[in-house]
């Protein structure tokens, strides 16, 4: 890897996060709607009111025909989330919100294999394993974490890359070649940011290995617009146009990993991440 290529990781993440953080903590009762859990889904789904346990009081919703919960907040542990009974993996504040989803927003659960996991993680961690994981100073975008941009692959996870690809970009798109690998460590996180616009285009695709995690999403200009996300390994998501540009998207610490009012237990986690050029 080269000095410049890692200038280049450390620009993308624009952290660009403040009061949204602290308005955000510990999650809030929802709107949600139902997702398939297998298949990648797209948003057609029937409606589902959340029946969080003990959800802290929510203080906004946009469209008045729909109502919310009022729950209580509580300092007892959160319940454990149980992934194998998860149909469901986002969690949305609001109507709008979830309209913007809709559209620009797709997450694939099981879209690799175990065996496709583990050949990839396999060629990934003989370049990780030598770095150690970084502390950064806490204005950094992201803690605990080392990071690669790679360029050659074996041919069986050049075949997994080139199925992301295709299921995230259309043909003739202008994509970075690079595949940014980041592995963050079961205490690592990161923070709300908005990728650089100078440094990635449109669209940016994920796969996530190893071990489950909540990625959150934060409308900038709205704080109480946000979408909870549960990662499991071997899922896909995909963020485009309005859900790339205009909310944040952060991976929660191992102790902030609540969802719909249960918490999820992370550990170590490797990213797989593609990106189109900007325009
Ligand atoms: C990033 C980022 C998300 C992920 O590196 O900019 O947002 O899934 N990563 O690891
Ligand atoms: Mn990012």
């Amino acid at each position: 890897m080269t000095m410049g290529s890692l200038c280049v990781l450390r620009r993308l993440r624009n952290v660009s996060f403040s009061i949204r953080k602290c308005l955000l903590q510990s999650g809030s009762s929802s709107h949600t709607e139902k997702f398939s859990s297998s298949s990648c889904w797209n948003h057609a789904l029937s409606r589902q009111d959340v029946s969080s346990p003990c959800p802290p009081v929510l203080k906004k919703f946009h469209s008045s025909s729909r109502k919310y919960q009022e729950g209580c907040r509580t300092s007892a542990e959160p319940p454990l989330l149980k992934l194998d009974q998860l149909s469901n993996h986002l969690e949305i504040s609001d109507a709008e919100t979830e309209d913007i989803f809709t559209k620009d927003f797709e997450l694939c659960n099981e879209f690799v294999s175990e065996e496709e996991g583990r050949v990839i993680f396999d060629e990934v961690e003989d370049y990780l394993e030598d770095a150690e994981y970084q502390y950064a100073h806490w204005d950094n975008a992201i803690h605990g974490y080392r990071e690669t941009e790679k360029s050659r692959w074996s041919e069986k996870s050049q075949a997994i890359l080139h199925r992301i690809r295709l299921k995230a970009f259309p043909s003739g798109e202008h994509q970075l070649s690079l595949v940014h690998v980041l592995d963050l460590a079961k205490d690592g996180y990161i923070k709300p940011h908005v990728d650089s616009v100078k440094f990635c285009g449109t669209t940016i695709v994920g796969l996530s290995l190893l071990s489950p995690a909540v990625m959150r999403l934060t409308k900038q200009d709205d704080p109480q617009s946000w979408v909870n996300v549960v990662l499991q390994p071997g899922s896909l998501y995909i963020m485009r146009n309005r859900v790339r540009y205009e909310f944040t998207h952060e991976i929660l610490k191992d102790s902030d990993s609540l969802f719909k009012g249960r918490r999820l237990q992370r550990d170590r986690r490797i990213s797989v991440m593609c990106r189109n050029e900007p325009a």
